[in-house]
């Protein structure tokens, strides 16, 4: 009922609605209309109100709810349905759900907050209210299994080209796919499919962006290693409309993946890793080892040659350069 007050509000936006016409419209009491109002206030919408003249909207916060975000959005499918949760466990878990009982592709889920926002490896996302993006997007390519990895690192690159595009800065990624400004982390990507052997059922990219937070306000742990946009580009962020962003370069990255195949999106993946030559450890599966990157194949995993001049080839870790 929120949003079809909201909408409501928005339409008329220049005069004021009397709880009347309001009750009227959407079939609810004036006590039931009152109430919400008065949540809506407590979410940081500014709403005026007159006994005589009734309600009209002043203000919204930088909500990511489907009211405040459907508008501005320019993208022809992806985010037409919005899945918006104040808080939830996690925003992956919700679109896997949705997956399996049918939810499209293009379906997006968004959370102001996680209570167990899940990072690669088993980690832990840390998600507080209001102040950075945590989206899930349900995809479902017609493509076997084996081909899921270029998923993950077109989303990659879409997460860097939106950056870039917001902020003029210059993000790069590191294998597998986190998102640097300046070596910190910005971004991160946990991405998770469904699949029988031949045929992906759905694919979940889940997206991590840090926008508003401040160095204080990060764990102490991924202090010295994190960074958020606020920081980099010293203005407080619109989420909705780097939101907005996010999803355009979304729908074009897989758009070109859809026409041009994995070769754009690797090429494009190389360009913004740069990883060529680089020396490198990677830990994988408790096991250290160290070497200089060679590239990424087709399927995402790193290619590596160690001191003793073996190449190895890597499916999942984490990469430290070194200097
Ligand atoms: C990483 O470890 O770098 C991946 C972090 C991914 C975090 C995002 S936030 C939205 C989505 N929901 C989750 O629980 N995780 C991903």
């Amino acid at each position: 009922m929120d949003e079809e007050i909201l909408q409501f509000l928005r339409e008329h936006s220049s005069a004021f609605l009397s709880g009347e016409e309001i009750s009227r419209q959407l079939k609810v009491t004036r006590t039931a209309i009152w109430k919400r109002m008065k949540v809506l206030r407590e979410m940081g919408y500014e709403i005026e109100a007159s006994t005589k003249r009734g309600y009209r909207l002043i203000r919204s916060p930088d909500l990511l709810s489907p009211s405040e975000v459907k508008p501005i959005l320019r993208t022809k499918w992806m985010g037409k349905t919005i899945h918006h949760f104040q808080t939830i466990d996690s925003t992956n878990y919700k679109a896997y759900q949705l997956a399996l009982i049918g939810a499209e592709e293009g379906e997006v889920v968004i959370a102001e907050s996680q209570k167990k926002g899940r990072g690669r490896l088993g980690r832990h996302w840390f998600s507080p209210s209001f102040l950075n993006l945590y989206l899930s997007v349900i995809l479902r390519p017609k493509i076997p299994p084996q081909q899921a990895s270029i998923i993950t690192l077109m989303a990659a690159v879409a997460t860097a080209e939106a950056i870039e595009k917001f902020s003029g800065l210059k993000p790069s990624i590191k294998w597998p796919n986190d998102i640097l400004l300046r070596s910190r982390k910005v971004a991160g990507l946990l991405n998770e499919i469904q699949s029988e052997m031949d045929q992906i059922h759905f694919v979940i990219l889940g997206i991590g962006v840090n926008l508003n937070m401040d160095e204080r306000m990060f764990p102490k742990e991924i202090r010295s290693t994190a960074t958020s946009l606020k920081k980099e580009m010293g203005q407080t962020i619109s989420r909705k409309a780097f939101l907005q962003s996010l999803l355009g370069e979304l729908e074009e990255w897989y758009g070109i993946f859809l026409k041009e195949g994995g070769a754009a999106i690797l090429k494009a993946w190389r360009d913004r890793a740069q990883i060529e030559g680089k020396r490198v450890k990677v830990t994988s599966f408790g096991e250290t080892v160290a070497g200089v990157a060679v590239d990424v194949d087709s399927d995402g995993a790193l290619i590596l040659r160690t001191q003793d001049g073996d190449e190895k080839r890597i499916v999942a870790g984490d990469m430290e350069y070194k200097k």
